[in-house]
């Protein structure tokens, strides 16, 4: 602030050195090799989701034929033999009617029989006594006196399955009693029918592996092609943001997959360093303008003190006058600073403590610093806390002492500055599930709807701020140290119309018994 006649001085003598705005804020990223990357992979992912698809369509086929055939041979084997026992045991009662004089060899009520059951069956059929003789065969072949005998012998049906050079045969022998002589019916057949069901099985089984390997290769290359061609694009693009800077484009891809969500996981992130860039930027632009005013009118002041006191005799009432606004000007100056330091501080990720607070203890001494300015605005300021006796156990948060108090004397400075005389300043202390909250409560104008975002934004000031000191940047701080604890900033309706601004942190452990503890009814 200033005289018409200062102003007009200043405007003659102000310095005129400005505080750069960022000419060397190149982008960090630009900084990089101006060389596109070229994509040399040795083993590619076509090759390797190629070759993995065809192995394991393989694999599969595999060990569906290893464990599909074997069975399947050995339930049709099965199958036959049933049906030959089935077929011996229902012939027994053909030889009912057979007396002795036809149960010798060569006797043609036998041969008929076993010829019938030949055709019907398709099975060689022999009639064995339990000699070893055989009494009928039906077509001459190896000798099978083995199981007849056994079914003699045992009075049971025999069944199994042999191998010769010439190929397996399946044979069944029932014992059948021919007008008193024991003997056995023989049944024999190669297994080459239940053979051949398998091998027709066996070349279907083949086909279908061939289609489906064939199917396999297909879609492998087309899935592996567009993955690569997918990637190949995201890769270039990122190699064009690393050569070129943030302002390249990334490619759009809205397929719901890995490759897709990988692709916007990218550009969501250089749209944030983009956005992070920017702010740099005006942070750096608007903070140096910030610094530009104050500092001007700092030296100009001097100047003009410096005059006052070098005439004769010196113009001591108008340099005080001038000394005064020169320590407004550098108190002004140094909150400023403060609040550039604290931004450039979060800024660099410097870590916050986290311990537990007395909140209530905090709070009272924040308090206690604006006790002198509020009883000069004539405005009563005051600490309730809700819940005392809950207040007890949970009044501790977790979070950083110094930064708490920093948020909370930021929202008293505030209260104090943008409430008109005579009002009044309330500071609430509750507890609220898993957070501790503070709230500062003021009968102001309040904040208007609208601005209730932009007033956390940096160097953004509301309505309310319009006239008075300040720079925007104490509830931008507030809020972004609250969020760094694990907690937030908001703001709210006051009962009375004026602003409400809450401070919820994270309730933190009890600390060591012994710690005194804070009588909480008491008021600031
Ligand atoms: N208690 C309050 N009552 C009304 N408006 C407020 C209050 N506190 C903050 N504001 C609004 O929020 C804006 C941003 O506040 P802040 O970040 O502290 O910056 P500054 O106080 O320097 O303007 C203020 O300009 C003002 O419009
Ligand atoms: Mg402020």
């Amino acid at each position: 602030m200033c005289t018409s006649a200062t102003c007009a001085r200043r405007s003659r003598s102000a310095p005129r050195s400005r505080v750069s705005s960022s000419p060397s804020a190149a982008p960090a990223t630009a900084s990089g090799p101006r060389r596109r990357m070229r994509l040399s992979i040795p083993l590619g992912l076509r090759p390797r989701l190629v070759g993995g698809l065809l192995l394991t369509s393989a694999a599969t086929l595999l060990a569906a034929a290893l464990f599909l055939l074997p069975p399947l041979e050995q339930r049709l084997r099965t199958d036959q033999l049933a049906s030959l026992t089935t077929t011996a045991q229902t012939a027994r009662t053909s030889f009912v009617e057979i007396d002795r004089a036809g149960a010798r060899p060569g006797s043609p009520s036998l041969r008929r029989i076993v010829e019938a059951l030949e055709r019907r069956a398709g099975a060689r059929a022999l009639v064995v006594a339990g000699s070893g003789r055989v009494l009928a065969d039906s077509s001459p072949g190896p000798s099978v006196l083995a199981p007849a005998l056994d079914a003699v012998r045992s009075a049971r049906t025999v069944r199994r399955v042999t191998s010769s050079p010439d190929g397996s045969v399946a044979e069944v022998a029932t014992p059948v009693t021919i007008a008193d002589l024991r003997c056995a019916l023989v049944l024999v057949q190669p297994v080459q029918t239940a053979q051949s069901a398998a091998g027709v099985v066996r070349r279907a089984f083949t086909i279908a592996a061939l289609i489906g390997l064939a199917a396999a290769l297909l879609v492998g290359m087309g899935i592996a092609s567009t993955l690569s061609r997918r990637l190949r694009g995201l890769h270039d693009a990122v190699g064009r943001v690393g050569a070129g800077g943030l302002e390249q484009d990334m490619p759009h891809d809205d397929a719901r997959d890995e490759v897709g969500a990988l692709t916007r996981a990218f550009a969501a992130m250089q749209g944030r360093v983009r956005r992070q860039e920017e702010a740099r930027r005006a942070f750096v632009a608007t903070a140096s303008h910030e610094l530009r005013t104050p500092i001007a009118s700092l030296a100009t002041v001097l100047e003009l003190t410096e005059d006052d006191l070098r005439q004769e005799p010196p113009r001591l009432a108008e340099a005080v006058d001038g000394v005064v606004r020169a320590r407004r000007q550098s108190e002004r100056l140094a909150a400023l600073a403060r609040d550039l330091l604290d931004l450039s501080r979060l800024d660099a990720d410097v870590a916050l403590r986290r311990e537990p607070v007395d909140v209530a203890e905090s709070c009272r001494a924040v308090l206690s610093e604006f006790a002198e300015r509020a009883r000069e605005r004539r405005l009563a300021l005051g600490l309730e806390a809700t819940a005392p006796a809950a207040m007890q156990e949970r009044g501790h948060a977790l979070a950083d002492p110094v930064g708490v108090a920093r948020i909370v004397r930021t929202l008293v400075e505030n209260a104090l500055r943008y409430t008109p005389e005579g009002g009044s300043v309330n500071m609430e202390i509750a507890s609220r599930g898993h957070e501790v909250v503070v709230s500062v409560t003021d009968s102001g104008p309040g904040v208007r709807p609208e601005e209730r975002e932009t007033i956390f934004e940096r160097f953004q000031r509301g309505s309310a701020g319009q006239g008075a000191a300040g720079f925007g940047l104490g509830l931008a701080i507030g809020r972004e140290l609250a969020r760094r604890m694990g907690g937030d900033l908001r703001v709210t309706d006051g009962p009375g119309g004026g602003a409400r601004f809450e401070l919820a942190l994270p309730v933190g452990p009890q600390p060591p018994v012994g710690a005194a503890s804070v009588d909480l009814a008491r008021t600031a």
